[in-house]
């Protein structure tokens, strides 16, 4: 039997970063919290989705005790450009007040997910809140968001892989692309 390639060469641009590339930082990631969060238990809390196989790698990379919590905020839908606007379809499980937190995202765009958790998130009272995200679009605006964890700043394409899709395709590729669009 002969599978189809996936995904076809026509949706397929650059590989970015292969996926000893990423395994490689996600292990400096996990070695930096640990050592930011030493005798503590940080609650990673990943983005649905396209945190969640991220985050998986990133709590594994990290030594010793973590939590590990998700929220679910609305997406893109089937676009490649944002609304504009962010809402939460799934809240957290845990308190979080009095816990040290570290927010994981897959890719900061234009920004305005990450500042809407931020906000959302402090009101909580954590003792700590950190930001991570494996991806940073060079264009984004974070305005007074500090972003603590950076794995890879990208230049302006749309990407897939690890995580990321277009219309939930491509989130199992190990490697992360260029998308090819039209
Ligand atoms: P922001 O609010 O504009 O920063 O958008 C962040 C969210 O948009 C990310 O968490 C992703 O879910 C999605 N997103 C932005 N750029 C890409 C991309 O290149 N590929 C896949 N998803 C993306
Ligand atoms: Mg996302």
């Amino acid at each position: 039997m002969t599978l189809d390639p996936y995904p076809p060469p026509e949706d397929l641009g650059e590989i970015l970063f292969t996926e000893e590339k990423i395994s490689a930082r996600v292990a400096e990631l996990g070695r930096e919290i640990s050592e930011d969060f030493a005798g503590q238990t940080p609650l990673l809390i990943g983005v649905l989705k396209g945190s969640a196989i991220f985050v998986a790698d990133l709590a594994r990379a990290i030594p010793g005790p973590v939590e590990l919590d998700f929220l679910a905020v609305s997406s893109y839908g089937e676009a490649t450009r944002s609304s504009g606007v962010v809402k939460i379809l799934k809240d957290l499980d845990h308190d979080i007040a009095d816990r040290p937190v570290v927010l994981v995202e897959d890719i900061i765009d234009s920004g305005l997910t990450m500042r809407f958790l931020v906000e959302h998130l402090s009101a909580q009272r954590p003792s700590a809140l950190r930001t991570c995200s494996l991806l940073v679009r060079n264009s984004a605006e974070v305005g007074g968001v500090t972003l603590d964890y950076v794995g890879f700043r990208i230049p302006a394409s749309f990407v897939i892989g690890y995580g990321l899709d277009v219309a939930q395709r491509y989130r199992n590729l190990p490697y992360i692309a260029t998308y090819r669009q039209g």
